[in-house]
């Protein structure tokens, strides 16, 4: 049982994947092809879910295709069909997920129903030539639609720790990035125009969140004022100013999120005596993130691992690799009965591998 064919299609990224375990351990990633659809929900200036589960359906049987001819294998060497079935967008799931039991039935595989946020904690395990990260350690989970510091223990399970309490960092950076004139995705548009500009030419708020008895929770996020701010100083700069600094603009903006994540994961990990640390998630790709964060993890001793940069936004491999972590000991859905959910605790993902699935 190591080797599985990954689908994902729970946003607007239609992907396929191959991954088996190697003898010592590690994944290789066989094959892997992806389908992006920015390009049509950029107009809208989001994703439109109808037109998302439309393209998946289109896009998802050539993807399958291309990664089993990539990988050179034929069905008799895949041992097990995972696909992701929750958190996401409910028509979009569908399609990986309708697709994946159907395959698994058809050719007699097991099937596994995987959380993409697993899907994302599991893509460190992509990293080749770097040890894994020992359990129990931290992880940054960052992306557009999370943004959590979660404590993975022993066989897997997690423990949230803290969590933004309104934008994902993600979704942070996408906002700034339509207010600053940039393209979507804005992570990466706001890291180009980063890289010229001088971080501390304004300060924008590192927002915290107060606890009702007093003071703040020490790990959790508030990115909405962040944004607001950064309206704020645009307006007030077009007053003023023929051309907008935008470089300026988006590097101390990147600076203002990347403190926060920074300071607020390497507190936890200290305050739990953790030290190793794990970052995964779409907004990890950030260059300045995956700098400071090696940075103070060296200052405080505490060891880094982060999602080989390919694998950082969603793609299929990770989904395999979660699945071989659950395949490894012994477990497999139910490919009758699982369905799909838009929302699903993490902390209760081992439900989607009971006999009676809770969806
Ligand atoms: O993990 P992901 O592909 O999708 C979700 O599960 O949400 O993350 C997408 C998010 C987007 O908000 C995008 O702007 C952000 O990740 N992102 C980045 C970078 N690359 C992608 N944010 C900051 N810096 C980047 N280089
Ligand atoms: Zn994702």
């Amino acid at each position: 049982m190591n080797t599985v064919l990954a689908l994902e299609t729970s946003c607007d990224e239609s992907a396929a994947a191959v991954v088996c375990r190697r003898k010592d351990g590690s994944i290789n990633v066989l094959a892997h092809r992806i389908a992006s659809q920015v390009k049509e929900h950029e107009r809208w200036g989001g994703v439109v879910p109808e037109v998302a589960s439309r393209l998946h359906v289109e896009l998802l049987p050539d993807l399958i295709a291309g990664a089993l001819k990539d990988a050179a294998l034929p069905w008799p060497a895949i041992d097990a069909v995972a696909a992701t079935v929750t958190p996401g967008l409910t028509g979009a799931l569908m399609v990986a997920s309708v697709t994946g039991r159907t395959l698994a039935m058809l050719h007699g595989k097991p099937f596994l129903g995987v959380h993409h946020l697993e899907g994302h904690l599991s893509s460190v395990y992509l990293a080749e030539g770097t040890a894994r990260p020992e359990t129990p350690y931290l992880a940054l989970l960052v992306s557009g639609g999370h943004t959590e510091i979660i404590r993975v223990s022993q066989g897997g399970s997690t423990t949230c720790l803290g969590k933004s309490h309104d934008d994902a960092a993600g979704e942070a950076f996408d906002k700034a990035a339509r207010l600053l004139g940039l393209g979507y995705p804005g992570g990466p548009a706001i890291q180009a125009a980063a890289r010229t500009g001088d971080p501390s030419r304004f300060h924008f708020p590192r927002g915290r969140v107060s606890r009702p008895s007093g003071g703040f929770y020490p790990y959790d996020f508030s990115f909405s004022g962040l944004k607001t701010a950064v309206l704020r100083q645009v307006q007030n700069l077009q007053i003023s100013t023929e051309r907008l600094p935008v470089e300026d603009l988006a590097a101390s903006f990147e600076q203002a999120v990347v403190e926060v994540l920074v300071e607020r994961s390497i507190k936890c990990a200290r305050d739990n005596q953790l030290d190793e640390l794990v970052m995964v998630g779409g907004v990890a790709a950030n260059h300045e993130l995956r700098r400071q964060m090696a940075d103070q993890g060296r200052r405080f001793f505490i060891t880094t691992h982060v999602a080989p940069l390919n694998f950082c936004t969603d793609n299929a491999a990770m989904v395999g690799s979660a699945a071989l972590e659950r395949l490894a000991s012994g477990q497999c859905s139910s490919s009758w009965t699982l369905g799909v959910s838009a929302r699903w605790p993490l902390e209760r993902t081992s439900a989607l591998y009971e006999m009676t699935p809770p969806f």
